[in-house]
């Protein structure tokens, strides 16, 4: 069974941005999340290609890029050259979702489609096929260390049913407030990628809690 932890680096120290990735890397990470924010579609401004390309320096682990922006198709080219593998759009903010997961397929990534609290499922349901990966919103985007919603876990049980009924093998992650307490949930709703900021950056001992994250997710009895 597949449980990828994926430390957000939005949390990390960025006086010290390599050693936190080496770190994590250390700790068992299986992935990074990169959040990629433009003061618009959310409400906070982050960083770009340049970061990404910092990160993909120090380490050969999946780069998982979240855009969290308008018009994302402006960077598929950059994120791409930067290192990016998987570019996650928002459904939200990309009305032609069929040619921009395509394109960025083209490019070689893994086409990932998120979706916000708010957001229902059928945003997605005509194109499946075109999805690497979906992206289930626990908080509404935009910062780290939110609360989790706690019915995003419903939704992460609909969307399981909904890629298998399909036939599909994306990955399916969830992104806002994962922490100890949440996992379990949606690893048991049938998520499998788990992102994670502050719960792995606050931590007393960020390295080993990306493997208590992972323990809390088991075998289901
Ligand atoms: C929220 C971002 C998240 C964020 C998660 O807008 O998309 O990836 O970094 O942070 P935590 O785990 O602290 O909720
Ligand atoms: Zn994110």
């Amino acid at each position: 069974m597949t449980i990828r932890i994926a430390p957000s680096i939005l949390s990390a120290d960025f006086t010290k941005l390599g050693e936190e990735v080496a770190m994590c890397e250390a700790g068992g990470a299986d992935w990074f999340h990169i959040d990629v924010m433009d003061g618009q579609f959310v409400p906070n401004l982050t960083f770009g290609a340049k970061v990404i390309e910092a990160v993909r320096s120090r380490t050969s682990l999946p780069l998982d890029v979240h855009l969290m922006v308008v018009e994302p198709e402006k960077y598929f080219d950059s994120f791409a050259k930067a290192g990016a593998s998987t570019l996650t759009i928002h459904a939200e903010a990309a009305p032609h979702l069929h040619r921009q997961l395509n394109r960025i397929r083209e490019l070689g990534c893994a086409a990932g489609v998120a979706l916000n609290p708010a957001t229902p499922l059928s945003a997605i349901s005509e194109i499946i096929p075109e999805i690497d990966l979906l992206l289930i919103m626990s908080v509404n985007p935009g910062f780290g260390g939110q609360e989790f919603i706690s019915y995003a876990t419903d939704k992460v049980r609909r969307a399981r049913l909904m890629l298998d009924e399909s036939d599909s093998n994306a990955a399916l992650e969830v992104d806002g407030g994962i922490n100890r307490d949440t996992i379990r949930l949606v690893w048991e709703a049938g998520a499998d990628t788990f992102v994670a900021g502050n719960a792995i950056f606050s931590a007393r001992d960020p390295q080993a809690e990306i493997g208590k994250l992972r323990a809390q997710c088991g075998v289901l009895v």
